[in-house]
């Protein structure tokens, strides 16, 4: 790994790691990721729960597990590149507020900057439903589908400056069939990350 990333400490079942996980919509793999540090001694635990979405369904998760859950959107500011800033900063304070110490994005939508990358380096992975360097971006099962690929899956990644291009951890595989639309492509790839991405996390925190 390059040097300009931070490790996180090797967690351990008695002092797992803290983490944080960032999300937009359903949460489904939030979910999964609980299930899974709930189902047996973990090296990591979700200490916070951030959503950039007041709509976003899997904010109850937090009142369901107990774990603190906030809801951080963009704030009302008119120069775009000011809002995203200031939105970052809050973020970044809360996880500092909470002790975090690896920020696991699940289906968080948004791009984050540079400058916030820089800060959790090495700290902050993200999964991906394509095979990456494959179909990067928000639209990776339209777009694989577009391109009659015959296979895809889900990719976890470290998250580096560039959108999707991050050091892979581990990818998991799945076919595409004749007559898949995108919604049944995203259930099938989902089911893989459930059980890729905890186990990924398991990996990479106690290494
Ligand atoms: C997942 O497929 C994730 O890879 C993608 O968005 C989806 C999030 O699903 N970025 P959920 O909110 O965890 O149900």
């Amino acid at each position: 790994m390059n040097a300009s990333y931070v490790s996180p400490r090797r967690g351990s079942v008695e002092d797992p790691l803290r983490t944080a996980v960032l999300i937009s919509g359903s949460g489904s793999g939030l979910f999964a990721l609980l299930n899974h540090q709930l189902s047996k001694p973990s090296c990591h635990v979700t200490k916070l729960i951030i959503s950039d979405n007041k709509k976003s369904k899997g904010l109850h998760y937090g009142s369901k597990f107990d774990i603190p859950a906030f809801v951080m959107e963009l704030p009302e500011v008119q120069d775009k590149i000011h809002r995203r800033i200031l939105h970052e900063e809050a973020i970044h304070n809360q996880l500092i507020q909470s002790d975090i110490e690896l920020v696991v994005l699940s289906g968080y939508m948004r791009v984050l900057t540079p400058t916030f990358v820089k800060k959790w380096k090495g700290r902050l992975v993200n999964i991906h439903p394509s095979l990456l360097p494959k179909y990067p971006g928000a639209h990776a099962h339209r777009d694989a589908l577009a391109d009659g690929a015959k296979i895809t899956g889900c990719t976890v990644h470290l998250v580096d400056e560039g959108v999707d291009t991050g050091e892979i951890l581990a990818q998991s595989e799945t076919p595409i069939f004749a007559d898949d639309t995108i919604e049944i492509l995203q259930e099938r790839v989902k089911k893989l990350e459930h059980l890729l991405y905890p186990k990924v996390l398991d990996h990479y925190c106690s290494k």
